[in-house]
């Protein structure tokens, strides 16, 4: 049975059809609410405003559920490998060992970068943030593979998805004043990316199991959620039919903001301030509650899961494996966990669903397995690069309009030119 909300206007009554999605969710929909009344809604952020349809991602903030094309991130983590989830937002289905070697090959076929790409990142100084740098090279891939070498949309992602990480770790390198490294195609893709990152020309690098399974699980774990900030930055700029780089460029750029993917980055910054200040985690708990501070907890609460993360749950678990078994007794672990002990237990951070997110726990693994600050949200990145593909993907496939939102304007009534001489 067809349903409908009802909107009255003065002595009028309208109906807009309700939407009814596969987990239940629903939706009014008001495709025609400015031309049957003359009126818009307003929602700044974006907070009760669904942009879209979509079967790639289904998260229950109340419930803390997360699930990818129906599978949960729980089981992922634990059975899956990041290349096989990326095959599973993109293509839809969980790959058959045929599909999946014939992606991995096809990957493999495409690791290696334009050399002349390398002399645009060669004109990046060596202090060069790696998202800056990241957002610039992907973006110059629209112009590289442009005209007769555009290639089509599948072949693209397999560049995407197979040159991002090389591109990733120049930075790395270069910060370091160290050669960059070819990628080595008889490598995982998760053991690949560690070797390019670590490896040196005067000793054999050997990838730790340990470190290439925690990556993998921790690139699944961020691998899509739904329509966050980057991803509806990547579907509004594909939605101009501009090409697939150009959009997760944007994204990129939206993801490095702190209040986004450049969180993990900021809670390790943090932790290293209150451990630089006697770790003293009374002091920055009491800091937080104080308005008039500055001082902004970073890595706690989420804009739409309500009571926790379940990512942060299976990181901070991963995080404490890895620490064990990498033998690394890292003093942050006990500031953070005196930070989570409060939000979980104090009646302020409680109230405030002030409890830790996904980017609490990430940055402290990231540090474990030897990545550098400035290169956390590089990772964000490269988890969320299938993710933001498949988005990207399904608008297109949807032949969804561009997207177009609307406004109330609130500036000056109309007002006639006055010559300067004559403005006061
Ligand atoms: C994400 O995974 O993109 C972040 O948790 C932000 C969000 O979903 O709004």
């Amino acid at each position: 049975m067809s349903e409908f909300a009802e909107l009255s206007l003065g002595d009028k009554k309208f109906q807009f059809p309700v939407i009814t999605g596969s987990e239940d969710e629903k939706a009014i929909d008001i495709a025609k609410l400015r031309d049957d009344t003359g009126h818009i809604t307003i929602d700044s952020g974006y907070k009760n405003t669904g942009a879209t349809k979509s079967a790639i991602t289904f998260l229950d903030g109340e419930l803390g559920i997360l699930r990818y094309r129906g599978y949960s991130i729980e089981e992922l983590a634990e059975k899956s490998s990041f290349l096989e989830v990326a095959y599973l937002l993109i293509y839809g289905e969980l790959p058959t060992s045929e599909q999946y070697a014939a992606f991995q090959n096809e990957i493999k076929m495409h690791t290696i970068v334009n050399e002349d790409m390398r002399k645009i990142f060669e004109g990046f100084p060596v202090n060069a943030h790696p998202m800056g740098v990241l957002s610039a090279m992907v973006c110059a891939m629209s112009a590289f593979y442009a005209g007769e070498k555009a290639g089509s949309d599948e072949l693209n992602i397999i560049r995407l998805m197979a040159k991002m990480p090389s591109m990733a770790t120049w930075s790395y390198k270069k910060s370091q004043g160290h050669p960059v490294n070819y990628p080595n195609n008889s490598l995982d893709y998760c053991s690949n990316f560690l070797n390019m990152m670590f490896a040196l020309p005067v000793e054999s690098y050997k990838v730790n199991p340990v470190i290439s399974a925690a990556l993998n699980k921790l690139l699944i774990l961020h691998a899509d959620h739904e329509q966050n900030c980057s991803t509806s930055t990547v579907r509004l700029v594909g939605s101009s039919q501009a090409s697939l780089y150009a959009s997760i460029s944007a994204g990129i750029n939206a993801l490095s903001g702190p209040l986004h993917g450049g969180a993990n980055q900021e809670v390790i910054e943090m932790l290293e301030e209150i451990k630089a200040d006697d770790g003293d985690t009374s002091k920055y708990i009491a800091m937080a509650k104080d308005k008039t501070s500055g001082f902004r907890l970073m890595g706690f609460g989420h804009r739409v899961y309500k009571n926790f993360d379940p990512r942060a749950r299976i990181i901070k678990k991963a995080a404490d494996d890895v620490l064990a078994a990498l033998g690394i007794n890292d003093p942050i672990l006990k500031i953070a966990a005196e930070l989570e002990t409060a939000a979980l237990n104090d009646e302020y951070f409680v109230a405030r669903k002030l409890y830790p997110n996904v980017d609490f726990y990430s940055g402290i693994i990231y540090r474990a397995l030897g990545i550098p600050t400035d290169m956390f949200t590089v990772m964000f990145a490269i988890g969320r690069l299938p993710g933001w593909i498949a988005q990207w993907k399904e608008m297109k496939a949807n032949k969804e309009p561009i997207g177009r939102p609307r406004q109330v304007y609130i500036g000056a009534t109309e007002r006639g030119y006055v010559s300067m001489t004559e403005r006061a």
